[in-house]
């Protein structure tokens, strides 16, 4: 929900934590903040908004002037710009910045992190939630500290601050087992020269291991510029930084030795590379990303898939006789599509859940019962929390994860990770698609051990393998939608409808246009509009069709004459040569013929790329809409 970014080493910090909060402002942007050690004192800026304003800021003539929040010794401060970033920067090699989603406290330059404490020694940025801060506030209080914000994280400050004996990692030690909940940190102590300290408990924390320096973050977009050589850090550890010596220590304070992982995919993927926006970009790589997701998964002429990441399991899943699966947002809709597969192809009987609702309700779970986690984040904290009450109950515990190392991809016993490249825009598309593709792999396993032929494994296969290339096809529609997006884009409610392997697309393409446009739209199985939503259906109330020819074609033709009957406007995606529609729909979509259970890979796209539009026509900030953060660590 927050980005961190932690770095210490032969280069200047500032300029290398601007640059990492830039790459993590996708996980929360209403407000962020440096804090750097230099050789006279802390300079620390913090702003609300954009990482702009924050630059702004550190860049104005004088920052102090600007009510920025300077803690500088005197001899730096009232100096002339090039002092004071000469001053920062003499001999500044670690320092701490932050991007804030806010949970606790308005958006403002007091809550703004880096926090720390009543002597301005003590600094740490914080990704989480200390569910236990208010009576831990109370306490320092009463024993004299001042707080300066309304937020949980500068407890942890004045904690530190209160147990300090002149060793931070002793205090910090003591610290994390008094707080409850979830943290991601790092921090350092003004008068602890050269050293720099990350914990991880519940909220991702990264070390990118560079030629004389490590940067911490929250993820490795931060990390990926200066180095593919990182560590993940496990919860309940610490670790101590100096220059580029580390270690870490587990809960209990033993030093722990470390794999060193190798991020997969290059910087530039990172990039916008010459796109408007990261959304746009993920729309149009899906060819190479659904490639990527299925490349060397699976054997065409056995009409099998290879999932590696499963074959653990391998054993246990054939003994799985029910699956749910509990996710949030899209990966939930991506689930959804999933049932349908699993239900029909490999005849096990599958639920889908909201995690956050999974939690609550009294699931029948036992060993013969897998839980399958879709997140593109692997950092969702209401999903991860799934896992872990399905591993309790004895459940098998599967993820479909796209970020490697994350949490989810971590607590579950086995898994298939997307390989969908990094999906920046808070607005998750090509994790979408390369979901139901694995999805589909997963299904043709499950079945292949079961009831499915081989000539069924073979069909769709075989069909898998060619979406790519009809993905292109629906892309090069792009134009048109944008045509149909400039008659719509005034409209103030959208319908979505689908039967079947398309309702979850329906959903979904509600879900994409309302969270970038911020137009009310809703989803629909389409079987549901008599049951009451056809009442708002008139001339101002336009439908978004997803009608492929398909087996349930024939009841949307007859929902689509029911609402044109009814005035309403009608959007519809269908499969090229389907003349038919033409005399009910205003506007039609062709995607390429493919089996019925793979067109939700292909009516995906024109519901992305028409949302895309209605948001920028709206003059919406398509990448990083309003109070959303790209992941949701907190529950
Ligand atoms: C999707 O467009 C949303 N941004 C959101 O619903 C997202 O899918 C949801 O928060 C789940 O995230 P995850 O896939 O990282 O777990």
């Amino acid at each position: 929900m927050c980005g961190i970014v932690g770095y210490i080493g032969k280069n200047q910090a500032l300029p290398i934590l601007l640059d990492g909060l830039k790459r993590l402002e996708y996980r929360g942007y209403d407000s962020s903040g440096v804090a750097v050690k230099t050789a006279d004192g802390v300079f620390s800026v913090k702003a609300v908004g954009r990482i702009v304003e924050l630059e702004k800021k550190i860049n104005s003539p004088n920052p102090s002037l600007e009510g920025g929040q300077i803690n500088l010794d005197s001899r730096l401060r009232g100096n002339d710009k090039g002092n004071l970033l000469k001053g920062v920067n003499a001999g500044a090699n670690t320092g701490i910045a932050h991007t804030r989603w806010a949970t606790h406290g308005a958006p403002t330059e007091a809550n703004a992190h880096p926090q720390t404490d009543c002597q301005g020694k003590i600094w740490l940025a914080h990704n989480g939630i200390i569910e236990n801060y208010q009576e831990l506030k109370i306490r320092l209080i009463a024993k004299g500290h001042k707080f300066t914000s309304q937020t949980d994280t500068e407890v942890i400050a004045h904690l530190l601050e209160d147990l300090y004996d002149g060793d931070l990692s002793r205090a910090l030690i003591k610290v994390l087992k008094i707080l409850k909940g979830a943290y991601g940190l790092a921090l350092f102590h003004s008068d602890e020269p050269n050293k720099l300290f990350a914990a991880k408990f519940g909220s991702p924390l990264v070390l990118g291991l560079a030629d004389g320096e490590i940067i911490v973050a929250s993820d490795v977009s931060a990390i990926i510029r200066y180095t593919k050589q990182v560590i993940y850090l496990k919860d309940g550890e610490i670790a101590e930084i100096s220059g580029q010596d580390f270690k870490i220590f587990d809960a209990d304070n033993k030093q722990v030795n470390k794999n060193i992982d190798q991020i997969e995919w290059d910087s530039e993927a990172a990039e916008k590379g010459g796109w408007p926006h990261f959304m746009l970009k993920e729309i149009f790589e899906q060819p190479k990303s659904i490639a990527n997701s299925i490349r060397g998964r699976y054997v065409a002429e056995a009409g099998r898939a290879k999932l590696g990441g499963l074959e653990s399991a391998a054993e246990r899943i054939r003994g799985i006789k029910k699956i749910i699966i509990a996710s949030c947002g899209t990966a939930r809709l991506a689930g959804l599509v999933g049932k349908y597969m699993i239900e029909e192809y490999a005849g096990i009987p599958c639920e889908v859940d909201y995690a956050h609702e999974f939690r609550y309700r009294k699931a029948i779970l036992d060993g013969e019962t897998a839980l399958i986690a879709v997140s593109q984040s692997g950092e969702t904290a209401d999903t991860l929390a799934a896992v872990r009450e399905a591993k309790e109950k004895g459940c098998l515990t599967l993820g479909i994860v796209n970020v490697v190392g994350s949490s989810i991809a971590r607590a579950t016993e086995a898994g298939v990770y997307s390989h969908s490249g990094p999906e920046i825009a808070v607005a998750s598309t090509k994790a979408f698609t390369s979901q139901v593709a694995i999805l589909c792999l997963l299904t043709v396993m499950f079945g292949r051990q079961r009831q499915m032929s081989l000539a069924t494994g073979q069909r769709i296969i075989s069909e898998l393998a060619s979406l790519p290339d009809k993905i292109k096809q629906v892309l090069a529609l792009n134009d048109e939608l944008k045509r149909i997006a400039e008659k719509y884009y005034q409209f103030k409610n959208f319908a979505f409808l689908g039967r079947k392997y398309n309702h979850p697309v329906a959903f979904e393409g509600a879900l994409k246009l309302k969270e970038i446009s911020y137009i009310h739209a809703e989803g629909f199985a389409a079987g549901e509009l008599k049951h009451g939503p056809i009442a708002m259906i008139d001339e101002n109330f336009p439908s978004f069709y997803i009608a492929p020819v398909d087996s349930v074609y024939e009841k949307n033709y007859s929902n689509m004459q029911e609402i044109k009957a009814r005035g309403g406007k009608i959007i519809a995606i269908t499969t090229a040569g389907d003349e038919k529609i033409k005399e009910v729909a205003d506007e039609v979509i062709y995607i390429p013929k493919t089996l019925e259970m793979l067109t939700p890979i292909l009516t995906a796209v024109p519901s992305q790329l028409f949302a895309y539009h209605m948001a920028m026509l709206n003059g919406r900030d398509v990448d990083k809409p309003r109070n959303l953060a790209k992941s949701v660590t907190v529950e």
